[in-house]
């Protein structure tokens, strides 16, 4: 090494790094492309949360036909007000919730929408509240705008339903807001309404707002969706984000948005034009066409979905040791591996290690967490059965 570059190596990182916890299902994820790397092995990979799907062929042509023609410029920075008046529209149409294309900022992703929505609102002293098991990203976004993050452990009886006295005991004065993920990744359970209103009414009255995380809000297979802004008393206390990646298969295009009151979005936009400037121009054409276009390819998923998530409880249910609640929406089952030994990382390493499947540690979404393992179904249903054959000659090994 040089004597600049060992002088940059040993220059100090800003103190919020330090504090982000890299996800587990990173970890697996590194491991499982390591293992195929070096032994070529067949995994089944049951780890990553993203549909097996492609983009629908429409969407693709719409964004090339519209790149031709000149859409590769930067937009406003809350995106072009034909995808804000489509997203306005389709929250009306899939949620029922009621937000003016004013009211929409859009974004790189639900991932920056949530990012921005910290950054805007919670900063030093401040506390958000995160019932959990949950994505992990929302610890460390809360962290990197210098803000607490408290989490509040929902109860396994309850298939990780959303507990409102849990929640309310943990929203106080510093409270600036709490993250509501219904359906839930990991557990896909979609939260019950009476319990989503009251939390909404507790963190109202400590002037704290809701942040409803609804990217999975058009998976869910027993009952049609409502976005909470659409049933709880004060809806202009609610600040929903959705996005396209799960809805229409398009995580790569890195599109989502965020809506909630005319001051908030405007603090949102404000922040987000010193990190993106705005979000993709190619991948909003993208999204318009999504948005805008026939929606077959998404009853179609969903259908598909349905039809794994069916299998695997059928599966899970036969297994000896193990179980998991029904998710109710999203691709995701998380199962009980608790009764198998040691934690939830080290089951997911010994899976890897003996069966070539990998799954998402539970503890890497918290605390309340520990004891499972997330199963993303977003894969053919050959994987899937795949993939349940040799977890079901794993426990039985196991529990010999
Ligand atoms: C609960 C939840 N919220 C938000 C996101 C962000 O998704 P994207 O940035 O692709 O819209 C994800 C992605 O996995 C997620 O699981």
């Amino acid at each position: 090494m040089t004597d600049t570059s060992q002088r940059a190596a040993s220059r100090r990182m800003a103190d919020r790094v330090g504090s982000l916890n890299r996800s587990k299902i990173r970890v697996m994820f590194g491991l499982a492309e390591r293992e195929q790397r070096e032994t070529g092995r067949d995994l089944v990979r049951l780890e990553v949360g993203e549909p097996d799907f492609g983009t629908p062929e429409h969407v693709i042509d719409a964004a090339a036909e519209a790149a031709h023609d000149g859409a590769t410029h930067y937009t406003e920075n809350a995106g072009i007000p034909e995808l804000r008046e489509a997203i306005s529209d389709t929250m009306a149409r899939e949620s029922g919730v009621a937000y003016a294309p004013e009211q929409i900022t859009v974004t790189s992703g639900g991932m920056e929408a949530l990012s921005l929505a910290m950054l805007a609102i919670a900063g030093p002293g401040d506390e958000v509240v995160v019932p959990t098991p949950a994505w992990p990203n929302y610890v460390n976004q809360i962290r990197i705008a210098g803000a607490t993050p408290v989490t509040v452990p929902l109860s396994e009886e309850s298939g990780f339903d959303l507990d409102p006295d849990r929640v309310a005991d943990a929203i106080g004065e510093d409270t600036v807001a709490v993250v509501l993920t219904s359906p839930s990744n990991p557990t896909g359970r979609v939260y019950d309404e009476d319990a989503v209103r009251e939390v909404a009414r507790v963190a109202n009255a400590h002037d704290a707002y809701v942040i409803a995380d609804e990217v999975y809000g058009r998976l869910t297979y027993d009952e049609a969706f409502r976005g909470a802004a659409s049933y709880v008393d004060a809806p202009e206390n609610v600040l929903t984000v959705d996005s396209c990646s799960k809805t229409y298969a398009m995580t790569g295009w890195r599109l989502g948005w965020f809506a909630g009151p005319d001051s908030v979005v405007e603090a949102v936009t404000s922040v987000g034009e010193s990190t993106t400037a705005c979000p993709s121009s190619v991948s909003q054409q993208a999204a318009l066409a999504a948005l805008t276009g026939p929606q077959d390819a998404v009853a179609e998923m969903k259908i598909a979905f349905e039809e794994r998530r069916d299998f695997v409880v059928e599966r899970v249910a036969e297994m000896p040791v193990v179980s998991c609640p029904r998710p109710e929406g999203a691709f995701y089952a998380f199962l009980d591996v608790s009764d198998l030994s040691g934690d939830s990382f080290a089951v997911a390493k010994r899976l890897l290690a003996e069966q070539g499947v990998v799954t998402a540690p539970g503890e890497g979404f918290g605390d309340a967490g520990e004891g499972y393992l997330r199963l993303s179904f977003a894969n053919s249903l050959d994987r899937i059965e795949e993939g349940l054959d040799r977890i079901e000659a794993f426990v039985r090994a196991e529990s010999e």
